[in-house]
């Protein structure tokens, strides 16, 4: 009873029912009155014929005489004509019929009136005086002397003899018929409504299969059965009606949950890598830490001065390294969390690249790197914020250094286009391998090419500083670019929207 089927099938042999119940009242009604019509139509001139066929009425007085054989002549054509002469109100003045068998003495000659001047449509019934709940089809016509009416002869038609010959008939062969004609076409009507029922269903129901079924496959097989399943039900109709059009829906959802839960599960491997990688490149330089520490507090007595320094100048250097790590670590995780809102304005590029080129100066000028910056004349105004743009041109600086080798340039340019202005760091160091260039903008991708350069210091690398770097460009709207050939030198482009002046 749950099921909707079940709901739908009922529901529609319940319509079907009520209608063939009232189609089946209707056609007996409709049957009844036809009949009715014709009879009366037929029958309507019994009444003048009678009249005009002797006076009913001499001098006030009725012709009992006349009266009797006339009407036993009329039953004997029509055995269910009952006739009765009427004075002008109604009063019954005479009859051939027994005379306890009627009950009336007077009817009512409105009805009369109105067959008389044809003044409704047939039939017309008027009350019958051998049977008064009833009314029936009847005959009529005034009965006139000299021009004067002296009453009406009112023949009742389908009298006591229809009655009882109707009651005979009610279980009929024709009414039987016709009732098991509408019973059958009822029948046959909802069968063809389960069929129909069952198919919209069907469709209803191999959907929630495929749903439960890719709900069982953990949203996690790729083209599982439970997909393709739904891929099929897809396909099924060709039609754009509800069901197809939910089918398709659920199958846009089902998709878009598969990609969702696949992106999670990457998501879950990228922070299990993190922690792998964190954990690796934190133990490194803490290791070697302990080691030198260990053996300054053991051979604290044996050790030189200059041994001694040189032992706590690499523990330094590990301790900067660390922090370093650390610091971008906790930058990228706030960036990767989307809890970094840019503090948007619009402040001159130029300016800022001045001031980073000054931060690298002094270790350039010792390794005697050549740092150019060429901007073009005009003075660009961009639109973003400052302290992040500040963190991506130190990193991007920070590597050009660090794949330098000593003596090699570095130029730093700037170009205002439409509505952007391009930056471009540009040097000639080590290079990137090509196959590398996707990869380096991931965490913790190093290729080490610049450690093994054994330039500039250590401490400028944690392997997250390109990631820093995009994840700031993406807040922004920004791409960065890459091109590079091993040993000549890469390049690092990017741009930034330009502020509008107002
Ligand atoms: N200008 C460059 N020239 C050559 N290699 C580069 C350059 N910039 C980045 N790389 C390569 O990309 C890697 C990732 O850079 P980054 O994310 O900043 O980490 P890190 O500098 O700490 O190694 C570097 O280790 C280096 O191998
Ligand atoms: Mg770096």
């Amino acid at each position: 009873m749950d099921s909707l089927f079940a709901r739908l099938s009922i529901a529609l042999l319940l319509i079907f029912a009520t209608l063939g119940g009232g189609f089946f009242i209707i056609e007996q009604w409709s049957t009844r009155q036809y009949y009715e019509e014709l009879t009366q139509r037929l029958n309507a001139p019994i009444a003048m014929y009678v009249t005009d066929h002797a006076p009913l009425i001499i001098n006030g007085k009725v012709n009992y005489d006349e009266m009797d054989r006339l009407a036993q002549q009329t039953m004997m054509v029509n055995p269910t004509a009952e006739v009765y002469l009427l004075d002008p109100t109604g009063h019954i003045l005479s009859h051939a019929l027994p005379p306890n068998t009627v009950q009336l003495d007077k009817v009512d000659i409105e009805p009369l009136q109105a067959l008389i001047d044809n003044a409704e449509p047939m039939p017309i019934r008027g009350l019958d005086p051998r049977n008064p709940d009833r009314t029936k089809i009847f005959s009529a016509h005034p009965v006139m002397t000299d021009g004067q009416l002296q009453g009406y002869l009112y023949v009742i038609l389908g009298g006591r003899k229809y009655d009882e010959l109707a009651s005979s008939l009610r279980g009929s062969y024709v009414g039987k018929v016709s009732f098991s004609a509408i019973i059958a076409l009822v029948i046959a009507a909802f069968l063809a409504g389960l069929l129909v029922l069952n198919l919209l269903t069907g469709r209803l129901t191999r959907l929630t299969n495929a749903v439960q079924a890719f709900t069982d496959s953990d949203f996690a097989i790729p083209n599982s059965k439970a997909i393709s399943e739904l891929q099929a039900s897809k396909s099924e109709p060709t039609s754009r009606d509800e069901i197809s059009r939910l089918t398709t829906a659920v199958n846009a959802m089902a998709n878009k949950i598969e990609e969702q839960f696949n992106g999670l599960k990457e998501t879950d491997r990228l922070r299990r890598e993190l922690i792998n990688n964190v954990s690796h490149d934190l133990r490194t330089p803490l290791a070697s830490m302990l080691g030198y520490v260990d053996t300054l507090l053991l051979k604290n007595g044996q050790l030189r001065s200059a041994e001694r320094q040189h032992y706590l100048k690499i523990v330094r250097k590990h301790t900067s390294r660390l922090e370093v790590m650390i610091g971008d670590l906790f930058e990228l995780s706030k960036l990767e969390a989307g809890s970094v809102q840019p503090c948007m304005e619009s402040f001159p590029l130029a300016e800022l690249l001045q001031d980073v080129c000054q931060e690298f100066e002094l270790e350039a000028t010792q390794r005697d790197i050549d740092i150019t910056f060429n901007k073009e004349p005009t003075a660009t105004l961009v639109y973003a914020d400052i302290a992040l743009v500040q963190r991506v041109l130190e990193n991007l600086l920070r590597n050009a250094l660090n794949s330098t080798t000593n003596g090699g340039r570095i130029s730093l340019e700037l170009k205002a286009l439409a509505d952007k202005v391009a930056v471009a760091v540009v040097d000639t160091g080590c290079g990137i391998p090509a196959d590398k260039l996707d990869t380096i903008f991931e965490r913790f991708y190093s290729s080490g090419t610049s450690r093994s350069l054994g330039v500039g210091p250590d401490n400028g690398s944690s392997g997250l500083g390109l990631a820093i770097v995009k994840r700031i460009l993406d807040l922004h709207g920004c791409r960065i670019t890459v091109s590079s050939i091993v040993d000549k030198g890469s390049c690092f482009e990017f741009e930034l929207p330009m502020a509008r002046l107002a």
